[in-house]
């Protein structure tokens, strides 16, 4: 892997104040020449985003929101949290997408407003594709992510700020990963629907049951620019043991 290599740590609805004393280790490895290929970021429940800013302050780790409403600055929706709402607390990145959201109803349209209200106020996008069992064993992955692709970057113009990450959903959480040639295949084709719509290289990020003892196996797939990580990341010795064994 060249250039810049993405390393996304996927906090879900996982932590509490005192996490963020586990960070010091992987502050200190952000800070080697060494990994300054490596772009760190946190995606903790927005109940820690303040105290994750404060940790990460003049360090080069980056945090997001794990959603946002499609309103872009303020309105009368109660228990929601608006692009303008991160972007205060610190935010860069948020998270579009997810399938966890999805299967809660989230739609492609729904993820669509979101990714263009999220781009409105600068923050950039991570956005989460990929296919149900029951669609892999239909053989519709692929319609199934061009449709998830077109549908939910429809009207977007400027691609500067997107982040594709490629989750099968049967993968999430189950510690089961796709097969090489099928992982290298789909991200070939993600990068065929991508290019009809943009001439911008869209890092692509594999996410699903990453863990500190598949990562040996994920840095050979070709295609990858860098890894979308669940509950490893919640353990940072296991985080810090994926980037040190993909940067080695
Ligand atoms: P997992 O989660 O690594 O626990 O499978 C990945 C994700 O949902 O982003």
């Amino acid at each position: 892997m060249t250039n810049n290599i993405y390393f996304i740590a996927n906090w879900k609805m996982y932590g509490s104040t005192s996490s963020i004393n586990s960070l010091n280790k992987l502050i200190n490895l952000s800070k080697l020449k060494k990994y300054s290929k490596a772009k760190i970021i946190y995606l903790p429940p927005f109940t820690l985003l303040d105290a994750f800013n404060r940790k990460f302050k003049r360090t080069k780790i980056s945090i997001g929101g794990q959603n946002c409403h499609h309103i872009q600055d303020y309105g009368s929706f109660t228990g929601s949290i608006s692009p303008k709402m991160l972007k205060d607390l610190g935010c860069k990145f948020v998270i579009l997408g997810h399938s966890e959201n999805r299967m809660v109803g989230e739609t492609d349209a729904d993820v669509n407003n979101k990714i263009r209200s999220a781009l409105n106020k600068n923050l950039k996008i991570i956005f989460c594709i990929g296919e149900t069992f029951a669609e892999k064993k239909k053989k519709i992955t692929h319609s199934v992510l061009n449709r998830q692709i077109n549908k939910g970057l429809k009207g977007v113009k400027n691609y500067n700020n997107i982040l594709i990450a490629y989750e099968p959903v049967w993968s999430i959480g189950t510690g089961v990963i796709p097969k090489e040639k099928e992982l290298e295949f789909n991200i070939a084709k993600i990068k065929k629907i991508l290019s009809k719509k943009t001439k911008n290289k869209l890092p692509i990020l594999y996410g699903g049951s990453v863990n500190n003892k598949n990562i040996s196996n994920l840095i050979n797939i070709r295609g990858i620019n860098g890894f979308l990580v669940g509950s490893a990341s919640q353990n940072t010795k296991k985080f810090i043991d994926i980037i040190k064994k993909t940067i080695n």
